[in-house]
């Protein structure tokens, strides 16, 4: 089988996986995909230097081999925390209110491809499947084929492809995905998002769409772009669950919620999460339900992530006011309903949360997947599993469907679910967990890389 040259903006140095805890579902995925395939995984080392080198860093460890370079501070700002993460990031997730349109975001975001392209193009061999991940990148393909680079190059989008309606509010729509037809296959991870890129370049490139096969003509060049729904890690993360660390944190997490049942939440501090949402959501809970008050408590580990970016501090501080309240409303000397906790865990520790945890709650507003929903599922005691209530607007509701689906803007409908998973019978909770384990297990990371590989290395351009 060929390499696989792997090309992320966030790449998981070995030694910090898990102890950072908020490095989110894609890095955890793409590790998993290059301890299957030989290769390399190029991106952002996360370190600033004073004057762009693109000196790489090559490290081994684990079984995976990482090049990094580092960016200046200029770079930071335009491409990672301007263009990525304050225009595409919350435009795709539909919150155009957050959205900023910035000249130089833009500009930034062209040049760091660039760079990121001359850095990795010496390193690409004949044979290598190059596989680029995510909206940081979205250009990577048409910087790589202007340096020569001929191999067969595929693209997946971690995140929503938002409706044609809200896209085109970006200034240079076009620009953007006529960069994106270089690329030879093209993934997203619900037909949902698919469904609104076909949208997209049949209305507004004139493109010729085949809803069947995925098939995008346009300009004489042929682009394949199809779903391909992420999963986890299965094995490697059932066995962290036979560890030390993941038996302490079950005892840890079981004995001091004795007696109530312990609902678990675990989310990167990002407002596409719905945290304040959800908070009301279990205030209303609380509300209509004051003698359940005792007998129910909320953990909400949520690490701090892209802490630079305005609109991310203003999350924080409206989570943290939200719970509050309900705290000071709710506690008691020996009693405190919500444990909101700030850092990052690793996969043992959060496998024996989930399990001690009798309800998963994952309720985003808008999530391209959520692994964590998923992980929680696998966390599961088969003879006495919890129950997971779940958005359903994140991607993971399409497959996940033996879920309590919830609308996380509506603070009844979450509260209902809540009180139908505390007094959900045994038996009913066993049979959803059976088909939602199913799922998880079958549909996991692995067989999520080789059907992408396999669909890359098979692409025939017409
Ligand atoms: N995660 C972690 N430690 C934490 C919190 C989260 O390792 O303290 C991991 C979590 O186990 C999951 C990933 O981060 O694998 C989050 O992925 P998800 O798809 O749910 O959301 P994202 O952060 O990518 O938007
Ligand atoms: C989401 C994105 C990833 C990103 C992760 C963590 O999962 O799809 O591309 O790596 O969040 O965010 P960060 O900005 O810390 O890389």
């Amino acid at each position: 089988m060929s390499r696989l040259v792997v090309i992320s903006n966030r790449v998981a140095v070995p030694k910090a996986r898990g102890a950072a805890g908020a490095q989110g579902g894609l890095a955890g995925a793409l590790h998993a995909a290059l301890r299957k395939y030989s290769g390399i995984w190029f991106g952002w080392s996360g370190a600033e230097c004073t004057e762009f080198t693109g000196d790489i860093s090559i490290r081994r460890a684990d079984g995976v081999t990482t090049a990094t370079v580092d960016l200046p501070s200029q770079d930071i700002e335009e491409y990672y925390n301007g263009y990525a993460n304050s225009t595409l990031w919350p435009l795709f997730h539909y919150r155009i209110d957050l959205t900023e349109f910035e000249r130089e975001f833009g500009k930034g975001y062209e040049r760091v491809n660039e760079r990121f392209a001359a850095s990795i193009a010496p390193l690409i061999e004949e044979d290598d499947l190059v596989w680029v991940h995510d909206y940081h990148l979205i250009p990577m393909a048409g910087d790589l084929r202007r340096r020569g680079i001929r191999n067969r190059i595929g693209f997946f989008l971690h995140i929503p492809w938002p409706p044609t309606r809200l896209f085109v509010s970006l200034p240079f729509h076009e620009r953007l995905v006529r960069t994106m037809l270089d690329y030879d296959l093209i993934g997203f991870q619900t037909d949902e998002w698919l469904e609104s890129f076909l949208h997209y370049c049949r209305k507004e490139l004139g493109a010729e769409v085949d809803d069947d096969t995925g098939r995008i003509v346009i300009d004489g060049r042929t682009v394949t772009a199809r779903a391909y729904p992420i999963g986890i890690d299965y094995d490697h993360f059932m066995a962290q669950g036979e560890t030390e660390d993941a038996r302490q944190a079950q005892e840890r997490l079981t004995s001091s919620t004795r007696h109530r049942t312990a609902m678990i939440g675990v989310d990167r501090l990002d407002y596409s999460k719905g945290l304040p949402e959800r908070m009301d959501s279990i205030g209303r809970f609380f509300d209509t339900h004051p003698d359940l008050v005792k007998r129910l408590v909320y953990i909400q580990i949520a690490p701090p992530s892209r802490e630079d970016i305005e609109n991310y501090q203003k999350i924080r501080t409206l989570l943290e006011q939200k719970t509050g309240q309900i705290n000071g409303a709710r506690s008691e000397v020996d009693l405190v309903p919500i444990r909101y906790v700030n850092k990052g865990y690793s996969a043992a520790e959060l496998f024996g949360f989930y399990r001690a945890s009798k309800i998963g709650l994952v309720t985003p507003l808008r999530d391209g997947m959520n692994l964590v929903a998923k992980e929680y599922v696998a966390a599961q005691d088969p003879d006495d599993p919890g129950v997971l209530v779940l958005s359903r607007f994140a991607g993971a509701a399409q497959q996940l469907t033996e879920a309590l689906l919830v609308n996380p803007f509506s603070p009844d409908d979450v509260a209902h679910a809540i009180r139908v998973a505390m007094e959900m019978p045994l038996d009913e909770r066993k049979r959803r967990w059976q088909a939602l384990n199913h799922t998880v297990r079958e549909e996991n990371v692995i067989v999520w890389t080789e059907q992408f590989t396999h669909d890359l290395a098979d692409f025939q351009p017409v």
